[in-house]
C-alpha cells in the first residue's frame, strides 16, 4: 500500500480544513438566515453554539482521525474495540455514503455559481451570455460536470499536492476578493439599510426556538460535521499538533468567515432592492435562497452598468471557490477509504468515485422536483445529525478514557491540566448528544 498523505503544516492543515468548513453555507446560508431570523440576534446565538455545541464534536471527529491515521470505517472500528466494531464500521460507511449525497447536490449548486462566473467573463470579453446564464438543463449538466472534473482533479493529486496546495492558495485569494466586495458594496445607495439590520441585533426574537434551531443547524453543517470530513482530515494531522487548538482555530475562522459574508451580501440585497429589484414576497417573507442568489444577485450587478460586470465576476469567482474547497473534502472521505481500506490507487478511486457521484447528480438534475429536496433533507437533518450524536457516543461512552488522554496528549503534554480536559469529555458524552438530538428531533416534527 502506498504511503498515506499527510499535511505538511499546521496552516496546511487549518487553510485545508477551514476550506472544508467555509462554503456555500457560510456565504449563502449564513446571510440569507442572519436576514429572516432578526438580522445580528442570529449572529450571536450562532456564534455561542458554535462554541458550544459543534466544536467539541469537531474535537471528538479530529482525534478519532488522528488516533487511527486512517479511513473513517477503520478509524472507527478501532476506536471500537471487540464490542463496538460492528457499529463502528456502520457508522463509518453511512458517513461515507451521506458525504457523498451532500456532495451530489452541493455540486449542482456549485454549478450553478461557475455558470455565472463563465457568463462573466463571456460578458466582459463580449460573447453572448445567454448561454451560459439560461438555467437550462444542458448548461446545468455541463456546469455541474465541469465542477466534479475540478474537484476529481484535485483530490487525484492527492493530500499535499492536491488538497494542500489548493486550500493554501485558493483560502487567501477567498478572504481578499470578499473584503474587496464588502468595501465597494458599502459605498453604494441602500447598503447601510443592510448594515443597519445586521449590526442591531433584534433581540426580542432571540427566544423564538425557530432562531436557536436555525442557528443549531447552521453551526452544525458549516463546520461540515457528521460525515467525517473533519475525522478524515485530522488523519493527516501530524501527531506532535496540538489539536484543541488546530479545531478552536478551524472554528474561529469558519465564524469569521459567515460574520464577513454577512457584511457583504446582506448589504447588497439591500442596495439591489434600492436599486427596484424584488427581495421580499407580498407576505414581506424573504425571497427563496436560489432565486435571490441566481435572479437578485445578478440583477443588482447588470443594474450597476459595466463595473457590474467585474463585481459579478468576483461575486461568483469567490462563490465557486468556496464551494470547491469544501467539495474536495466531501470527495476525500470515501476515496480515502478506497485507498486505505481496499487499496485502490488515489488516481483510480477519485476518478471512479467522482464519476459515479456525478451520475447520482444526474439523477438529481433530471428528477429535480422530486428528488433535491429529499436528498438535500435526508442528508444535512437526518444523517448529519445522528452521525454525529454516534461520534459523540463513541467519543464519549466507548473509547476509552485512558486511551482518549493518550491520543490528547500528543502535541499537548500537559493535557491533564487544562481547561480543555476538565470540561470537555463530560460535554460530548451528554450535553452534545442531547442538544443534537433535539436538531434531529425537529427534522421528524
Ligand atoms: N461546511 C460546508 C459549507 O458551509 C458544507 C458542508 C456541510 C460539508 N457538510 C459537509 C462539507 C460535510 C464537507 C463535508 O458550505
Amino acid at each position: 500500500m502506498a504511503a498515506r498523505g499527510e499535511f505538511s503544516s499546521r496552516t496546511a492543515f487549518v487553510l485545508a480544513a477551514s476550506g472544508s468548513a467555509i462554503g456555500l453555507g457560510n456565504i449563502w446560508g449564513f446571510p440569507i438566515k442572519v436576514a429572516s431570523n432578526g438580522g445580528g440576534a442570529f449572529v450571536f446565538t450562532y456564534i455561542i453554539l458554535t462554541f458550544l455545541l459543534a466544536y467539541p464534536i469537531l474535537m471528538a471527529e479530529l482525534l478519532i482521525g488522528r488516533n487511527a491515521k486512517a479511513d473513517t470505517v477503520k478509524s472507527m472500528v478501532k476506536i471500537g474495540g471487540k464490542k463496538s466494531r460492528g457499529l463502528g464500521a456502520l457508522t463509518g460507511y453511512w458517513g461515507m455514503l451521506t458525504a457523498s449525497l451532500i456532495l451530489s447536490f452541493y455540486a449542482i449548486i456549485a454549478g450553478g455559481m461557475l455558470s455565472h462566473a463563465s457568463g462573466s467573463v463571456a460578458n466582459l470579453v463580449g460573447l453572448p451570455v445567454n448561454w451560459f446564464v439560461n438555467d437550462s438543463m444542458l448548461g446545468t449538466i455541463v456546469f455541474c460536470a465541469a465542477f466534479f472534473v475540478l474537484t476529481i482533479g484535485v483530490v487525484a493529486s492527492g493530500v499535499a499536492s492536491g488538497i494542500e496546495k489548493w486550500s493554501t492558495r485558493l483560502m487567501p485569494l477567498l478572504i481578499l476578493l470578499i473584503i474587496a466586495l464588502i468595501v465597494y458594496i458599502a459605498t453604494l445607495p441602500g447598503a447601510s439599510e443592510g448594515w443597519a439590520i445586521y449590526l442591531q441585533p433584534d433581540f426580542s426574537k432571540i427566544t423564538e426556538p425557530s432562531l436557536v434551531l436555525d442557528a443549531l443547524g447552521q453551526a452544525f453543517f458549516s463546520l461540515s460535521l457528521g460525515v467525517g470530513t473533519m475525522m478524515v482530515y485530522g488523519s493527516y494531522v501530524s501527531k506532535s499538533e496540538n489539536l484543541p487548538k488546530l479545531g478552536a482555530t478551524v472554528a474561529g475562522m469558519d465564524i469569521g468567515i459567515a460574520v464577513l459574508a454577512g457584511m457583504l451580501v446582506i448589504p447588497a440585497m439591500y442596495v439591489a432592492q434600492y436599486n427596484g429589484v424584488v427581495i421580499f414576497d407580498d407576505k414581506g417573507q424573504l425571497l427563496q435562497s436560489t432565486d435571490l442568489i441566481f435572479n437578485v444577485m445578478p440583477s443588482l450587478f447588470s443594474s450597476m452598468g459595466g463595473t457590474g460586470i467585474i463585481v459579478s465576476l468576483i461575486f461568483f469567482v469567490l462563490m465557486s471557490i468556496a464551494a470547491l474547497t469544501s467539495s474536495i473534502s466531501m470527495l476525500e472521505v470515501p476515496v480515502a477509504y478506497a485507498s486505505d481500506s481496499l487499496g485502490i490507487t488515489r488516481k483510480k478511486s477519485a476518478w471512479l468515485i467522482g464519476l459515479g457521484i456525478f451520475a447520482f447528480s444526474l439523477v438529481i438534475i433530471f428528477n429535480s422536483a422530486a428528488l433535491f429536496g429529499l436528498v438535500v433533507n435526508f442528508a444535512t437533518e437526518f444523517s448529519e445529525p445522528l452521525i454525529g450524536i454516534l461520534f459523540c457516543i463513541f467519543v464519549g461512552w466507548i473509547w476509552q478514557r485512558n486511551a482518549l488522554l493518550a491520543e490528547l496528549k500528543q502535541g499537548s503534554p500537559d493535557m491533564e491540566n487544562t481547561l480543555f480536559w476538565k470540561i470537555w469529555p463530560s460535554y460530548v458524552r451528554f450535553v452534545c448528544p442531547a442538544i443534537v438530538l433535539v436538531l434531529l428531533l425537529r427534522s421528524f416534527l
